[in-house]
């Protein structure tokens, strides 16, 4: 997904925006390119690929200057190439622009442009808007974004420098936009990660707000030009706990992290044998749950469905946000929506977030990343504390979601007067043991994953809690290793899929002890008598599974609702083991980006 770096101040620029590009990285992108402030103009550079690239084109040349601008691009409109990497500038060369976002009215705003006598290079919709700026430019550098910015449907994160200006204007819609606060000189960037290495004190921009950044000074406005004050964010994440911490990738170093990630989760939410959560919401008129996510955050969604209604009493749906938010969705009194997202930018959820709300429902947000826009758009929230999750896909965010929807359940049980249930509570004490545990595991799951590296489909089976862990699993696998993958109820086998099953189409059960564990039994009986080969994920002293299975990954055992989470370990494992055997840089698969900030 694209970045944005800016800096206006006296240290070296070029090295300041190459830094922050890297920082970047992990979100994805095809290109990148910076614009730089000199006494001489706009000086711009691109390059298609890695920022290395980028550093290749600039090496040995004098740029001085005292601020600049640098992108990251992912490809939206247009493909990846030099023309269209940004900064994009309007044809006199005086406005250079980064843009994160879609403009959804290009083609008329282009039209418009074009009829005005502009050209327009580039296959981008970001283009238009340094065009736009340099038509309304009019001595008044922020007013001409300002009167641009009138003109724009769709979201955007903008960083623009003009010919002569020494100040950088950044605004937000719909995509994040920071501002690094240092002495005698700021920082622009699209993601924390950008600037903590400079500083920690951090604004967060809104929507239609727009930040004029001096090196000194910054002041913001809302599009209407009302002055508005920020608060200023002091970040507690060090760039340390972003870094690999000696872990070959960052998904391991995270998955390893899961213990301690679960043990910040609960601190302060368990208090003598009672759930502690601060949520400004009436409880006792809820009639309905609703959960909306996307991809491992529905997953999530799904076990949080059965734990809610099976410990709170209460009915619950879930939906994924894209499709809830374009469905016409019924919000009644009593419902409650549930957002749940790992960087809380995710655009089809905060969208779900924005449709839910103008029917009325109130939002609870169940997020990692603090400050982040869905975190600051509910009524209410729940913070997962897991720490900044860096590789593409997500693990120790779905574990501890799981856990969040737990305490949530318990606690809407407490609040009904209900007893709570002694037994899990003293299970999620010790779950960071039991996590530890199932990771010791690592070894021999690598060893599991040398025999399964060339395979080419993988069917992933669970039942009850543990079917979505099982849709987990797949994911994790197809999207990193880019091995076909599917994720079914294990009783659905028979209604179609069993068909597929032979000698090269393996299938993985998740069968430690449940409600259904006999049952699941009898699937693997289904699938042995035809000649598939199964792998099992059992519980240690599980005895009846091993004569079925053909491989066999032992478990820690934990009460029932916490069977998803320690089940989910070796299905993150497994998937790092074969992407990694098969030289796959898992934290950067092709084709995705850690925050999914466009439709
Ligand atoms: C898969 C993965 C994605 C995200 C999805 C939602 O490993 O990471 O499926 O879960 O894009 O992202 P968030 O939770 O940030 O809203």
């Amino acid at each position: 997904m694209c970045g944005i770096i800016g800096y206006i101040g006296p240290r070296d620029i070029s090295s300041v925006l190459l830094t922050g590009l890297k920082r970047l990285e992990y979100r994805g992108y095809d290109s990148a390119g910076m614009t730089i402030n000199n006494p001489d103009g706009l000086a711009t550079f691109k390059a298609v690929g890695k920022i290395m690239e980028l550093e290749k084109k600039i090496s040995g040349r004098d740029l001085a200057g005292n601020l600049g601008i640098a992108h990251t691009r992912w490809a939206t409109h247009g493909e990846p190439n030099e023309i269209n990497a940004h900064p994009h500038l309007d044809a006199k060369g005086e406005v250079a622009i980064v843009h994160n976002g879609i403009i959804e009215n290009y083609y008329a705003l282009k039209d418009f442009l074009i009829k005005e006598g502009f050209k327009i290079v580039s296959d981008t919709d970001s283009e238009i808007v340094a065009h736009l700026i340099q038509k309304f430019h009019n001595g008044d550098f922020s007013e001409s974004v300002a009167k641009a910015l009138e003109l724009i449907e769709g979201t955007f994160g903008l960083a623009i420098v003009q010919k002569g200006e020494n100040k950088i204007i950044a605004a937000r819609r719909g995509s994040p936009l920071v501002l690094g606060l240092g002495e005698g000189e700021m920082f622009i960037a699209s993601d924390v990660s950008a600037v903590l290495d400079y500083t920690k004190r951090i604004i967060y921009l809104n929507d239609d707000e727009l930040a004029i950044v001096e090196k000194d000074s910054y002041s913001v406005k809302n599009l209407k030009g009302e002055e508005v004050n920020k608060k200023v964010h002091e970040i507690k994440w060090t760039l340390d706990q972003i870094e690999k911490k000696g872990f070959k990738h960052f998904m391991l170093k995270e998955i390893f992290e899961q213990p301690e990630a679960i043990i910040n989760t609960l601190r302060g939410r368990i208090k003598e044998g009672k759930i502690k959560l601060s949520l400004d919401l009436n409880m006792n008129s809820l009639k309905r749950i609703i959960i909306v996510a996307c991809g491992t955050s529905w997953h999530s969604a799904l076990i949080g469905k059965h734990l809610l209604e099976k410990i709170a009493g209460v009915p619950v749906e879930v939906d994924y946000a894209s499709e809830f938010r374009y469905r016409d969705p019924l919000i009644r009194e009593g419902d409650l929506v549930i957002v749940i997202s790992q960087s809380g930018e995710t655009a089809d959820t905060l969208a779900a977030l924005r449709e839910a709300k103008a029917r009325g429902a109130k939002i609870l947000g169940i997020v990692n990343v603090v400050g982040s826009t869905i975190s600051r758009e509910v009524d209410s929230g729940i913070y997962l504390h897991a720490g900044p999750e860096i590789g593409v896909a997500s693990t120790k965010a779905f574990t501890v979601q799981v856990v969040d929807l737990l305490l949530l359940a318990l606690f809407l049980r407490q609040e009904k007067g209900l007893d709570l249930q002694k037994d899990i509570i003293r299970n999620l004490e010790t779950l960071p043991e039991k996590i530890r545990e199932a990771l010791g595991q690592s070894d021999s799951i690598r060893e599991l994953a040398e025999k399964f590296v060339n395979c080419k489909n993988i069917l992933y089976l669970g039942r009850g809690l543990n079917f979505p862990v099982a849709l987990e699993g797949a994911l994790k696998l197809k999207e990193i290793s880019y091995i076909h993958a599917e994720g079914y109820p294990a009783a659905e086998m028979k209604h179609g899929p069993i068909a597929l099953i032979d000698k090269d189409m393996p299938a993985l059960f998740i069968a430690t002890r449940d409600n259904t564990y006999e049952k699941i039994l009898s699937n693997m009986e289904e699938i042995k008598a035809r000649g598939g080969e199964i792998i099992a994920v059992v519980n240690e002293d599980d005895k009846k599974v091993i004569g079925l299975a053909g491989s066999i990954i032992k478990v820690p055992s934990v009460s029932c609702e916490l069977t998803p989470v320690v089940n989910a370990i070796p299905m993150q494992l497994f998937a790092y083991h074969v992407a990694d055997l098969r030289g796959i840089d898992m934290d950067k698969p092709r084709n995705l980006a850690k925050s999914v900030t466009v439709e």
